[in-house]
């Protein structure tokens, strides 16, 4: 099945729907990231230590798989260059529109994070990557692809999902283990569920392991200097037992 072409069409419906991770920011928002006052996310919550970013003035940002005008003018108007890759065209538009509004010079590209061929090797200081591997069904070729682009000493900053979250089965407010790992809604599923997130245009997603998500930015050539763990903020009941989501930081050797 066509992955790739099924949740480029939900996330272009996902904008339509204003689902939270495709509502811009405010022009306040970029008017204070313009004074130096500025606050990123990887994963729902927590903000990006600024300690992760070198100085901004005329970084060079590649927002992977970031669109929808919430990083992006943001990270801008804090003085970097700011390419955004996406797959969808309507994320992407959002972008667009904040960029030309406040003149932040912001490029947009469609595409597929697994094949960066756009962009020459060595050309970016930053990978800026919210949690958005999980849509993709391998990784090496993304951290791969994201090693190649970066500069030496060049920085990635990933998103991530813990793979026990796609293990778990919630029947009221307890949880059961009920798939093994790797997880994927197309071969983990029972037929009827997949059918269902098919139907009812929701995106198709993957629980890597530990080993895909970390090992494979290790393996790609990165050290990684730093983590920290998220949650939905007390939004869902899985923040009672743990944290749902990480973040890493990893430097190109
Ligand atoms: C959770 S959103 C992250 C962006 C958002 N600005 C945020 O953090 O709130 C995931 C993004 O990944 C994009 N995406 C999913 N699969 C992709 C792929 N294979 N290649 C490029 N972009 C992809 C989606 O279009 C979407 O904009």
């Amino acid at each position: 099945m066509d992955i790739y072409g099924h949740n480029q069409k939900v996330w272009d419906k996902y904008v339509r729907d204003k689902v939270r991770w495709t509502v811009p920011v405010s022009d306040a928002e970029i008017a204070a990231a313009k004074r130096g006052e500025w606050n990123v996310i990887l994963t729902p919550t927590k903000g990006v230590p600024q300690k992760w970013f070198p100085e901004m003035h005329g970084t060079k940002i590649l927002g992977l798989a970031s669109s929808g005008g919430q990083q992006g003018p943001v990270l801008a108007a804090a003085g970097a260059e700011v390419t955004i890759f996406d797959q969808s065209e309507n994320q992407l538009h959002q972008d667009r529109t904040l960029s030309e509004k406040h003149q932040l010079g912001i490029r947009t590209l469609q595409g597929d994070m697994r094949d960066l061929s756009v962009f020459e090797d060595n050309t970016f200081d930053v990978v800026f990557n919210p949690c958005s591997v999980v849509f993709v069904e391998e990784l090496e070729s993304v951290w791969r692809e994201c090693h190649r682009v970066l500069k030496p000493g060049g920085v990635l900053m990933s998103g991530l999902i813990n793979p026990v979250i796609f293990q778990l089965e919630q029947k009221r407010d307890a949880f059961r283990l009920a798939y093994p790992q790797p997880f994927s809604d197309i071969h983990s599923l029972p037929k009827h569920k997949l059918d269902q997130l098919i139907a009812n245009n929701e995106t198709l997603e993957f629980g890597h392991t530990l080993t895909d998500q970390i090992g494979g930015q290790l393996n790609a050539g990165f050290v990684v200097t730093d983590f920290y763990e998220d949650d939905w903020n007390g939004e869902r009941d899985m923040d009672k037992y743990l944290p749902s989501f990480f973040a890493t930081r990893a430097v190109k050797r």
